[in-house]
């Protein structure tokens, strides 16, 4: 089936939906004794959290965390701010959602954070990880799919707000964009 985008994909809806799997399997039985507190970072792993917490025992709901480093560009700024939405988490187990972890800086300061207010352990399951990006050496306990260092769109990545229903992750080109 051809695509309904201008932007060349770099992984298909299906390896996506696959991969979720994959990753649901795993975090099942990770938690299988004590299920934790799911915290999704928004906007981009709003997506992400909506295909796997329907695959975990029990639908649990996720609670959604504003925090950007990027704003409305597509350079880190290098400062990360959490915005809204941390529930409390003391003694509780938490899974942190991630739709793509590119410096690192994001999912430091959330983790740090959740820590410092009393969770008892903290874990990240990333859709995506741009290893060669990283500025801060963060551990991700579950990574969907490693890519190299291309701006990604769709699947709930957006370039400036836009893209995100793409279903599946594709690489943004401005001049894709501009011909579309
Ligand atoms: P970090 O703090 O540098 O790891 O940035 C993580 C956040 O930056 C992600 O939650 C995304 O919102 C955004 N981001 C990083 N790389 C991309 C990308 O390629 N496409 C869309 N958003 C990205």
């Amino acid at each position: 089936m051809s695509s309904p985008t201008p932007f060349p994909i770099l992984i298909p809806r299906a390896s996506v939906h696959a991969r979720i799997g994959e990753l649901a399997r795993a975090l099942a039985s990770e938690y299988a004794k004590d299920p934790p507190c799911v915290i999704a970072v928004l906007e981009g792993a709003r997506t992400f959290a909506e295909h796997l917490t329907k695959l975990l025992p029990g639908r649990p709901d996720y609670h959604a965390v504003r925090a950007s480093s990027y704003g409305d560009g597509m350079v880190s700024s290098g400062r990360v701010a959490i915005a809204s939405g941390v529930p409390p988490v003391q003694d509780r187990r938490v899974l942190l959602l991630e739709d793509i972890v590119d410096t690192g800086r994001t999912i430091d300061k959330l983790r740090t954070w959740l820590l410092t207010h009393g969770a008892k352990d903290v874990k990240v399951a990333a859709l995506l990880s741009k290893p060669s990006r990283r500025v801060v050496d963060v551990e991700l306990d579950w990574v969907g799919f490693e890519i190299p260092d291309e701006f990604v769109i769709g699947f709930g990545m957006d370039a400036a707000g836009k893209y995100r229903e793409l279903p599946d992750v594709a690489i943004y080109k401005e001049q894709a964009q501009a011909s579309s």
